[in-house]
C-alpha cells in the first residue's frame, strides 16, 4: 500500500507527464493504487495521490469488482451540462463541498493493456472522471470554487497546510 499525499504536497500541485510503456513497474503500481483506494474508502484515485507524477488514475465508482476502472493518458473528448454536488478528496482529508462540473464525459485513455477505450460516464462515474482528471493537471476540487465558496474552506485547509508543514519539518 501507498501513502497518500495530503495538500499542500507539491506533487499535487505538478502537472504530470504522459506514461510511456506499460511494463510490469505500472502493473503493480495500479493494483497498489487499487488498495490504496479501497482501504481509504475513496472511489477514485490519481497516480499523483501516491507521489507519482504520471497520467494514470484508478476509480471505481460502484465499489463492485467490475466496476474497476483504469485510465492511462486519458483526454477528455466531450462534455455536456452541468451538476452542482459534493465531492470530497483523499488528498484533503476532512474537506467536501459542492463543485460544479459536466454532467456528462466521453473520454478516451489507453486500459492496462495498452488498448485505446473509449468511455461515456454520466452521474458519479463522469464526477469522479473529471475530479481525477484535474489531478493529473495539478488542480484539486476546491480550486474549481468561487471566492465565496473557497472562503468558506479557508480555515479548514490552513489547518491542513499547518499539518503539512509541522509532518515535513519533524
Ligand atoms: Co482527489
Amino acid at each position: 500500500m501507498r501513502k497518500i499525499r495530503a495538500y499542500p504536497d507539491p506533487v499535487l500541485a505538478r502537472r504530470t507527464a504522459a506514461v510511456r510503456r506499460i511494463d510490469e513497474a505500472l502493473e503493480k503500481l495500479v493494483v497498489e493504487m487499487f488498495e490504496t483506494m479501497y482501504a481509504a474508502r475513496g472511489v477514485g484515485l490519481a497516480a499523483p495521490q501516491v507521489g507519482e507524477s504520471i497520467r494514470l488514475c484508478v476509480m471505481n465508482p460502484t465499489g463492485k469488482p467490475e466496476g474497476e476502472v483504469i485510465l492511462i493518458n486519458p483526454v477528455i473528448l466531450e462534455s455536456s451540462g452541468e451538476l452542482n454536488e459534493e465531492e470530497g478528496c483523499l488528498s484533503v482529508p476532512g474537506v467536501r463541498s459542492n463543485v460544479p462540473r459536466a454532467a456528462r464525459v466521453r473520454v478516451r485513455a489507453y486500459d492496462r493493456s495498452g488498448r485505446e477505450m473509449d468511455l461515456e460516464a454520466e452521474g458519479l462515474e463522469a464526477r469522479v472522471v473529471q475530479h481525477e482528471l484535474d489531478h493529473l493537471n495539478g488542480r484539486l476540487f476546491f480550486e474549481r470554487l468561487n471566492e465565496a465558496a473557497r472562503m468558506t474552506l479557508n480555515r479548514q485547509l490552513r489547518v491542513l497546510e499547518e499539518e503539512f508543514h509541522t509532518e515535513s519539518s519533524s
